[in-house]
């Protein structure tokens, strides 16, 4: 939600400002816009619109200096217009912020006055307002920073920048990540490491409530308490930097294609070498568990859900699956004996952060299931288990939602294990069946000319539905998710025998439904709901294995024969077809696949 950055070098600092936001625009793109000091003069160039109307205008209008911030905006407060994007400006200062200032209400009813109106709708505005106050009534950039800070609520990463200083930048976090980055006669800040990446693989997180001084050649951290504190300084592999498309024309189209790989970095992981057991799971320990409770957002919470199906058969263990923003309000009972499992690819979303930090505050053993492993999400638990999944780009997470899935596949696995459930020579067959995932999703991925040609069909439609039963609902509400985020088009998943329960009223000719339908204990029910589909003249998308096919492939409108694979895998395998299936409507309807309207990665307000 919303990207920040800032950059004090001695180089001409606009290119590289535009150059960071575009590794940080999946955050938001509804408006972009930098600030630089140049002789001492704040220059400000804004525009609505993605990063490229950016570009486009600094070629028009350049700005000089080698010091400045950059904002990649997610409207919260006012529309993408011109006077809403950032960095705003008041008086000698101005700001960039990702986060939500609560009391800016009340911050403007004080700092706004006739001779200095608010000219934006954000509640960022109300940050340039105070700290110039504060700079007018003579304290010195950083006491003005310091005396606006304490004066903020809410959740935020900010950075200022001031008129007449070309050697300080001050950022701050509370709430949002901010890191800060170490260069040769140059610092740096930005929302996250992957910004940074062409300046420095040098980072220091900063932490909760934590400020930063930066000028060419220091970096100084402070505590909330402003006690100057150090921050450990850690090297990112340059392999968590890289971002490209690859061949691909899409970031979205490359990480669907990533997962064979992605997935087999993550077996590596949590398989023994030899593959008989799960391994890597230090610190882990289901024996005096009771129950869990799974908590996560969108895509993350999906996963969840095909948690729950592998907890409850394998483990024998109690789980409920929680959407985070839900959970936290709710202030659900929880025992000591409760394990709170927390999924998220950023690590950085507020309210499933919000949900892990309730549940520490009860006593409970957390544990985060996350991509970013030095994401505040991570820290904070228990436990963290990173799922090796690479930087993901494309806002509709795709190879981080079956990397969760390995991981959470071997986490269930451990616990059946731990209490007893599993024996060795069970452990290792579901071991074995793992190992063949990445294989089998090769084999998947090959059926992409066959989807493409499904998705001509089904672009057409202007409903779609999506069933499963047991493990394949989940995947049904993901992939109706899928489409919906990047295809515009509506989509609902449903469990298959839900149907006629509400749902069987939608059914027509004109609706197509698509039945996630794998062979195994399942169905024949399965078959059953999409016979009464059938009997209402609906036009059937049967995606099953051979068999499956065999019994139930005559008389549907088409068919997409997937490998076949235990009942246990067919989610990691099922998830596929309706990534691909989604992308390839988007691409027939034109829209924009890695940046879809309205929407951002990483949701860091509530
Ligand atoms: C946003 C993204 C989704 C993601 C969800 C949770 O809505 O667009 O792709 O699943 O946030 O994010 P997290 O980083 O916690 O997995």
């Amino acid at each position: 939600m919303c990207g920040i950055v800032g950059i004090i070098g001695y180089h001409e600092v606009a290119p590289i400002l535009v150059e960071a936001l575009k590794r940080l625009e999946y955050r938001g793109y509804d408006s972009a816009g930098i600030a630089t000091v140049h002789d001492g003069r704040l220059a400000r160039r804004r525009s609505v619109g993605k990063l490229i109307q950016l570009s486009d205008l600094l070629v028009r209008d350049p700005v000089r200096g080698a010091i400045g911030i950059g904002h990649t905006r997610w409207a919260t407060h006012g529309q993408p217009t011109h006077n809403n994007a950032h960095p705003h400006q008041t008086g000698r200062v101005a700001v960039v912020h990702n986060g939500i200032i609560e009391n800016y209400r009340e911050l403007r009813a004080e700092f706004e006055t006739p001779d200095r109106p608010f000219v934006s709708e954000t509640d960022t505005e109300t940050i340039a307002h105070c700290c110039s106050h504060f700079l007018d009534s003579g304290l010195t950039p950083l006491e003005a920073t310091r005396a606006t800070l304490a004066r903020l609520r809410g959740a935020f990463a900010v950075c200022f920048l001031f008129e007449g200083e070309d050697n300080l930048l001050i950022a701050a976090r509370r709430g949002s990540p901010l890191a800060v980055g170490f260069g040769d006669g140059e610092n740096f800040v930005g929302s996250d490491a992957l910004a940074l990446g062409p300046l420095t693989h040098q980072i220091a997180y900063l932490h909760e409530g934590d400020h930063a001084v930066l000028t060419r050649d220091s970096v100084e951290i402070f505590s909330e308490a402003n006690a100057p504190v150090l921050r450990e300084t850690v090297e990112i592999p340059p392999e968590n930097l890289q971002i490209d498309k690859g061949l691909h024309r899409h970031f979205m189209a490359r990480e669907i294609h990533d997962q064979p790989t992605v997935v087999a970095n993550a077996l590596n992981r949590y398989l023994s070498a030899d593959r008989s057991c799960v391994a890597g799971f230090d610190g882990v320990d289901f024996s005096g568990c009771t129950r869990i409770v799974l908590v996560a957002c969108g895509t993350a919470h999906y996963a969840c859900h095909v948690a729950k199906y592998w907890f409850e058969q394998l483990a024998g263990l109690p789980v409920e699956i929680e959407v985070a923003s839900e959970f936290r309000y709710r202030e659900p009972p929880l025992t000591p004996d409760t394990a709170g499992i927390f999924v998220s690819q950023s690590g950085e979303t507020a309210d499933t952060l919000a949900a892990l930090r309730y549940v520490c505050a009860r006593g409970c053993r957390t544990c985060s299931v996350i991509n970013v492993e030095t994401s505040t999400i991570a820290r904070e638990s228990d436990v963290s288990l990173p799922i090796l999944a690479g930087p993901e780009i494309g806002v509709a997470s795709t190879k981080a939602f079956t990397c969760q899935l390995t991981v959470l596949a071997a986490l269930a696995i451990l616990a059946a294990r731990q209490r007893g459930r599993l024996s060795a020579a069970g452990e290792a067959a579901l071991c074995a069946d793992l190992g063949s995932v990445p294989g089998l999703m090769s084999q998947t991925i090959a059926l992409e000319p066959r989807i493409t040609e499904i998705a001509k069909e089904v672009s057409k439609a202007r409903d779609v539905l999506f069933l499963g039963r047991g493990s394949m609902y989940p995947i049904a509400l993901e992939g109706a998710l899928k489409l919906k985020e990047i295809s515009y088009i509506h989509a609902e998943g449903y469990a298959s025998g839900e149907l006629k329960h509400g749902p069987i009223a939608l059914i027509d000719e004109a609706v197509p439904v698509v039945i996630l339908c794998p062979s195994g204990p399942l169905l024949d029910k399965s078959l059953s709901n999409m016979h009464e589909v059938l009997a209402r003249d609906g036009r059937v998308l049967l995606i099953s294995d051979a068999a499956g096919l065999a019994e139930g492939g005559r008389d549907v409108w088409k068919t997409l024969e997937l490998p076949a694979c235990s009942p246990f895998l067919t989610p990691l395998i099922y998830a596929l077809p309706v990534q691909l299936l989604a992308y390839h409507c988007a691409i027939q309807k034109g829209t924009d696949v890695d940046q879809p309207r309205n929407l951002a990665k990483s949701v860091t307000v509530e």
